[in-house]
């Protein structure tokens, strides 16, 4: 087993997921003023620090991703944020993509940047602990788009972004989004994904990256937040299965999908029957921002003092997620 194999293991195997709350400052600002909270740094990092100090973190998560600001933070019981993420046994990781801009010639598209640099920022990353790295590429679906020039384009940047980050002994998390606004369908979804991913692999390929050594962090395959094509949780596990076995090679090791944009429910009971019917030798998990934080946000920004009752929800959020990681949640813990 390769030292990048390792480190993926350690992150997502025995029900554990990966906790994304490497929001930026912009994104992070739009959460915490939605619940009406200045997002001062000070603000930024208690938040996220009581999240790290929960008990759950021990048994449901083995990997936070951080943003730049946080990594270099120091928590409030004098040690740095990635040892205070470490002593729980979760391994420190690291956003190093800075962000989705317009693609020239396709400019309602986007072109995920950060590639100049970025052998040098990885150094900096591994020194105060940083593991793993995750880059996202983001993608709309409609009658246009996602353009070729698009998907190939965020492919080439995540295979190079791959390359450097594994150079450097780290793990990179690949994340091509394919968004759920829209109103296509879940078929549109699903061909769209597809392509999206086999793509991704085929620069990835190209760019000699080990696979074993990487984890994929794609959407699930549901209809579009605005389309009249609802779907079950029994077919956005068909189809998501359908879509990873087609288009990921098998030495890729682990899944870890985002939640964007499913509410926490939807998307611990969609991962949970994935896990069901998993007859891949791929480990599914999940890597989720909103889904894991939006309880615990809400109630944390009414009595920011309240550590137990943030951290209560949290631990439940967690525990429900790494239930699902497991294919054994059910809609009757969730009340317990
Ligand atoms: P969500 O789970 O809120 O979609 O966030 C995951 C993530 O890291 C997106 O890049």
């Amino acid at each position: 087993m390769s030292e990048l194999n390792e480190i993926v293991l350690k992150i997502i195997a025995d029900g554990k997921g990966i906790l994304a709350a490497d929001e930026s400052n912009g994104t992070m600002t739009k959460r915490l003023t939605s619940v009406n909270i200045s997002s001062s740094p000070e603000n930024r990092l208690l938040f996220r620090e009581t999240l790290f100090s929960s008990e759950k973190m021990k048994e449901c998560i083995g990997g936070v991703i951080l943003y730049d600001e946080t990594i270099n933070q120091m928590s409030s019981i004098g040690k740095l944020i990635p040892d205070l993420i470490s002593s729980s046994g979760a391994i420190p990781g690291i956003k190093v993509d800075t962000g989705a801009k317009d693609l020239a010639n396709s400019s309602e598209e986007k072109i995920t940047e950060g590639l100049d640099g970025l052998r040098d920022r990885l150094k900096k990353y591994y020194e105060v602990g940083a593991r793993f790295t995750k880059w996202r590429a983001v993608f709309s679906i409609n009658d246009k788009y996602p353009s070729k020039l698009a998907i190939h384009s965020n492919a080439h940047a995540l295979a190079r972004y791959a390359a450097l980050v594994q150079e450097k002994g780290m793990v990179p998390i690949v994340e091509p989004e394919v968004l759920m606004e829209g109103d296509h369908s879940a078929k549109d979804c699903l061909n769209k994904t597809s392509e999206v991913i086999q793509k991704c692999f085929e620069e990835l390929i190209l760019h000699k990256i080990d696979l074993s050594g990487i984890i994929l962090k794609p959407n699930m395959i549901l209809a579009g937040s605005q389309s009249k094509d609802k779907i079950s949780k029994e077919e956005v596990s068909e189809k998501t299965l359908e879509c990873l076995k087609n288009s990921v090679p098998s030495e890729v090791p682990g899944i870890a999908f985002l939640s964007g944009g499913q509410s926490e429910n939807e998307a611990t009971e969609n991962l949970n029957e994935i896990n069901k019917n998993n007859n891949t030798n791929f480990i599914m998990t999940y890597s989720y921002g909103r889904a894991l934080q939006q309880s615990a946000l809400k109630f944390w920004s009414k009595d920011v003092r309240n550590k137990k009752g943030t951290q209560d929800l949290f631990n439940h959020r967690a525990k429900m997620c790494s239930l699902a990681a497991q294919g054994k949640w059910s809609i009757v813990l969730e009340d317990k």
